[in-house]
């Protein structure tokens, strides 16, 4: 296998993913990444990625889901253990429960577009004003945390991330000791609640809590914070990646924005095209059981694999025209891109985070459909992910 020159941490293949990956599946579709203190193998091509993510007995979610190697802990962990924590929050993300916050949403949509179009400038940052503070408040409405707490909320959720990269140990290591502190005393507070048959907040730390009692096996408090935390972490960031990737293609083309704002049903094709080309994980790690050969690479027992949802989405074996922003895919197919992965871990907060994009877009249809980029938002800067940190604009 003819080795290409790849790496996901800088440069061009960092600024633009779609391209590197189009490379590495053209001519080295298993790439062995060697350097900046990691060792990896990147599957860019959708028959692997999907064969990796089915098989779970060679591709491992133990070890986490970034390039080092964590210890196994709740939701990182393979079944049975892993079937044990996700049957824990399953009640909270039901489709079902996502409708449920449909009036939630929309009431906070209304609020926060119409306090942005208030500016007299008639100029802002979406990013700022919308697609970040959106998933922030819904997830800690979720989890019943007091709304002055946002700002620090999206500070341990930011730096937990900033973890996953290595960049930052210290960061990460005292945002993950606040929000330990935090998460641990309001779950002590619904413990005691319970005890003394009283009745818990509807909300999500109440229902793992409840969950966790039911269970033959006690909960350990770190499972409980990292099953809280994953929550807070996988529903923040990547909810503002969708909705400004969206709105990046979509203001970027102007024919398909004035499209959408003649024909707002075609609302949900153009959520699930942005996912498709766009996703906001690029893609995740598992870690190999055993030596196993894919595309032609061998690849070590223990090695970190690299699986690169975003790469099998534009993959020409399974998309027409995989480099096109479309809106006249069919719905059904469409949704079957990778971006929420697959199987057993696949995301469970997928129907939240489409719902938040869909009220929001059509929100600004309605609203603004005068709406303009006022320059090239920045990209953020966590190489498994892919969305934006600044989205001026102006109506
Ligand atoms: C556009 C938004 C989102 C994207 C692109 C996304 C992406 C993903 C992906 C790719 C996975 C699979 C991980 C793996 O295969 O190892 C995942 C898992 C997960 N996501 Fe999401 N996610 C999004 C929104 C959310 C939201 C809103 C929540 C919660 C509020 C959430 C919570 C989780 C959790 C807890 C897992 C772990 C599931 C498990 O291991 O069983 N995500 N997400």
């Amino acid at each position: 296998m003819s080795e290409v020159d790849y790496n996901p941490f800088s440069g061009r293949d960092f600024d633009d993913p779609a391209t590197a990956h189009k490379r590495l599946r053209e001519s080295c579709p298993a790439h062995r990444f060697n350097g900046a203190g990691f060792q990896f193998v990147s599957l860019a091509r959708h028959n692997d990625v999907l064969g990796a993510l089915k098989n779970i007995e060679t591709f491992s979610s133990l070890w986490g889901q970034g390039p080092h190697r964590k210890p196994a802990i709740a939701l990182f962990n393979d079944p049975p253990e892993h079937t044990r924590f996700r049957r824990l929050i399953n009640t909270s993300f039901t489709p079902r429960a996502a409708t449920a916050l449909e009036p939630m949403i929309t009431t906070l949509v209304d609020e926060l577009v119409d306090e942005m179009l208030a500016v007299p400038s008639r100029s802002g940052d979406l990013h700022d004003a919308l697609a970040m503070p959106l998933p922030v408040i819904v997830i800690a409405r979720m989890l019943g945390v007091p709304e002055e707490m946002r700002d620090t909320f999206k500070e341990w959720s930011d730096s937990q991330l900033q973890g996953m990269n290595g960049t930052d140990p210290a960061r990460e290591a005292r945002a993950r000791r606040a929000l330990a502190e935090y998460m641990l005393a309001e779950a002590d507070k619904r413990r005691a609640i319970a005890r003394e048959g009283g009745e818990m907040p509807a909300d999500i730390i109440s229902d793992v809590v409840a969950a966790s009692l039911d269970d033959e096996r006690p909960i350990s408090d770190a499972e409980m914070l990292s099953l809280l935390t994953q929550i807070l972490v996988g529903g923040n960031e990547t909810t503002t990646s969708l909705i400004t990737n969206l709105l990046w293609r979509l203001l970027g083309d102007r024919r398909l924005w004035e499209q959408l704002v003649a024909d707002p049903t075609l609302v949900d094709v153009a959520v699930e095209e942005s996912l498709r080309f766009d996703p906001p994980v690029l893609g995740l790690y598992r870690t190999a059981t055993c030596p196993v050969t894919m595309s032609g690479t061998e690849i070590e027992a223990e090695e970190k694999v690299h699986v690169l949802y975003a790469s099998a989405n534009r993959d020409p074996e399974v998309w027409d025209h995989p480099d096109e922003f479309r809106l006249d895919r069919d719905l059904n197919r469409l949704r079957q891109h990778l971006s929420f992965g697959f199987g057993t871990h696949v995301c469970p907060g997928a129907a939240l985070a489409r719902t938040e994009a869909r009220i929001a877009l059509h929100k600004l249809l309605a609203a603004a459909p005068t709406l303009c980029m006022a320059g090239e938002p920045e990209r953020i800067e966590t190489f498994l992910l892919w969305g934006k940190r600044t989205f001026p604009v102006t109506w």
